[in-house]
């Protein structure tokens, strides 16, 4: 159930918009943000927002790389699949990465702390191969910059919920 205040928030940034599609994947980045994904609940709530139907959300919903329709972990890495990145590494980060943290695209880690899902160019061609990890740049990557990367944000994690 959506809360009263983010419902209210919605409404408003729909009723301020010219149309209120123009505000659809607002929408859908804040349901997203409080289900932790794109949820069934979070479509049929958008839809009804919106004034669309469930398919249509449905169908916008998994057109975009950054809207997730099945739960992810705390940190979702998004490694660019794009041409430029394939021109500048020999081995694959993306299969790398899988390998390290033993998933296959689109699962998350056991310990609910990685999802690892390819993405179409990042935009950040000049410094490829490249990853967005929950929205913040990492490039250009090696399997050594990978470990790295990897290891400070387990640490991280590790020291916000007192790991020992
Ligand atoms: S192709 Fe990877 S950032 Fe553009």
């Amino acid at each position: 159930m959506l809360p009263q205040e983010i419902r209210e928030n919605i409404q408003r940034l729909i009723e301020a918009a010219e149309r209120p599609r123009e505000q659809v994947i607002n929408v859908f980045y804040i349901l997203q943000k409080h289900y932790g994904y794109f949820s069934d609940e979070a479509v049929r709530e958008a839809a009804a927002l919106l004034k669309m139907t469930p398919l249509e959300v449905e169908e916008m919903a998994t057109f975009y790389d950054f809207l997730y329709r099945e739960p992810v972990g705390k940190f979702v890495i998004q490694v660019c699949d794009g041409v430029v990145c394939w021109m500048f590494h020999e081995n694959s980060i993306f299969d790398y990465l899988c390998q390290k943290l033993q998933v296959c695209a689109g699962q998350t880690t056991a310990d609910g702390l990685f999802t690892v899902l390819p993405t179409a160019c990042i935009g950040f061609c000049d410094r490829a191969p490249a990853m967005l990890i929950n929205g913040v740049f990492y490039g250009p990557l090696t399997p050594a910059k990978v470990d790295e990367i990897i290891a400070q944000l387990r640490s991280e994690h590790c020291d916000l919920v007192i790991c020992k």
